[in-house]
């Protein structure tokens, strides 16, 4: 049985205080048995995470970063790494968004390097890869994202998986109010469920949990999470107002 996981995903939204509000009324509307049930992890920005960290401290809500660099350590102005945020009590990353594809020019290359140094520091990645609405109208699909997962999570072993999260995120419904039907969705999550039985065998592909990302709300949540492959969802605009987060962590209660 693979336990739902529930992602929020702030982005660039929030500042120190906001953050703290938010998290605040998500600590306090979320009961023990609610988080029994529902694995449910928020990914603020990294202004937050250090506060955050605290705030969830005796909490079943756990906290993961939106972006880590590929190196642990190093000349590279700006950037922050695995071992920072894991620091913070951080054990989530966020990795290979497509906003960090479309505007950070990251690469499969790139995101399978981050993938591997977010393992090697038992940081759990949710890996992202959709199409854009260019590929789904000429059918390729299914081809793109096949080659997403397969270079994304390129050297790393069975034992690996027991520590990925994917998430199949369209771009086109990311932000567009646009959702893709929940047949869409399963339709894709079997595909990816198949490329990770070709890539690590049944059981592993069997046991991975697949979210589903791209405008969720909690209108929407309950027939997409009723899907049989999909494992839970990764939320960003829904998921910065405390009551349609909590909403869709309820819906996903079956
Ligand atoms: P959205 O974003 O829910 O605002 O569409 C999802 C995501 O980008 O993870």
């Amino acid at each position: 049985m693979r336990k739902k996981l529930i992602t929020g995903n702030w982005k660039m939204n929030t500042t120190s205080l906001t953050s703290k509000d938010l998290l605040t009324g998500l600590v306090s509307g979320l009961s023990d048995e609610i988080l029994e049930k529902i694995e449910v992890v928020v990914c603020p920005p990294f202004t937050s995470l250090a506060a955050a960290g605290e705030i969830i401290k005796n909490k079943k809500i756990r906290i993961g970063a939106q972006n880590i660099h590929q190196k642990n350590e190093g000349a590279f102005t700006g950037e922050i790494s695995a071992p920072m945020i894991k620091s913070l009590n951080c054990n989530y990353v966020i990795l290979g968004h497509s906003e960090r594809r479309q505007y950070f020019g990251e690469t499969n290359h790139l995101i399978n390097a981050k993938v591997k140094n977010a393992l090697k520091n038992n940081i759990k990645p949710i890996l992202c890869v959709g199409e854009t609405l260019d590929e789904r109208e000429n059918n390729v699909h299914k081809k793109i994202v096949d080659e997403q997962v397969t270079l994304c999570l390129k050297d790393l072993t069975k034992d690996d998986m027991k520590n990925v999260i994917i998430a199949y995120e369209p771009v086109w419904a990311i932000g567009t109010g646009k959702t893709a039907t929940p047949e869409q969705a399963n339709d894709m999550h079997i595909a990816i469920r198949e490329a990770l039985e070709n890539l690590f065998g049944k059981e592993a592909a069997e046991s991975t949990r697949i979210l589903y990302g791209g405008s969720m709300n909690d209108k929407n949540a309950s027939e997409l999470l009723a899907k049989p492959d999909i494992d839970g969802g990764l939320i960003g605009g829904a998921s910065l107002k405390v009551e349609s987060f909590i909403n869709i962590i309820e819906s996903a209660i079956k």
